[in-house]
């Protein structure tokens, strides 16, 4: 039987680090032999959903065609790595019913911290009012009530939060546990 596919679907706020996560945990999962594709929001957005702004209905329709295309490759036995804020529940769940294998991962912070960051400055802009709809300031963000896997990106390191991922996925028997030198 060739490898199952699955989903990692990261869930949060804009800079609470799904990016970086998606980035870091593709090189550890080729590694051990699992074909890996991200579709990151930044990304898709310049290319598959181009033009879409961010009122609900332009945030669903990303949502779903992000969802369609992990569909497809998951399917043919790939690990599928998205990073979108993905802020409404109804639309993750409806993702989550036309896959199998989704792993809902959510990157917790709270925007305290995300204010102190702001590596775009967006923060500091929605907080003066100056970006209409700007997720968790102005406009919202449904966090999962059950994820498969929660992260803290304030309270954890990254190495942590890695570790929490592959542990979960390392149990589902989605992913071989490292061979040990
Ligand atoms: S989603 O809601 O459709 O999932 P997506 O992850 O693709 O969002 O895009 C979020 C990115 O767009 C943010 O990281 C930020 O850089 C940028 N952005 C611009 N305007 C907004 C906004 N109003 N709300 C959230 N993010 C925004």
């Amino acid at each position: 039987m060739g490898q199952q596919g699955f989903v990692v679907w990261f869930t949060g706020l804009s800079g609470a680090g799904k990016s970086t996560l998606a980035e870091h945990l593709a090189p550890i999962l080729r590694e051990r032999g699992v074909p890996v594709e991200i579709l990151d929001g930044d990304e898709v957005r310049t290319n598959l959903s181009k033009g879409l702004g961010f009122s609900k209905e332009d945030r669903d329709t990303n949502i779903l065609r992000i969802g369609y295309v992990a569909k497809l490759l998951a399917r043919n036995g790939v690990c599928v790595i998205t990073a979108a804020i993905s802020p409404y529940a109804d639309i993750r769940q409806q993702v989550r019913d036309s896959v199998d294998n989704f792993i809902e991962v959510h990157v917790d912070c709270s925007i305290d911290e995300l204010s102190r960051r702001d590596v775009k400055g967006l923060y500091a802009k929605a907080l003066r009012g100056e970006i209409a709809n700007f997720t968790g300031v102005s406009d919202p963000y449904e966090a999962p009530e059950t994820p498969e896997v929660r992260v803290n990106s304030e309270h954890q390191t990254e190495q942590e939060s890695l570790n929490d991922i592959l542990n979960y996925l390392e149990q589902r028997g989605l992913v071989p546990v490292a061979a040990r030198a």
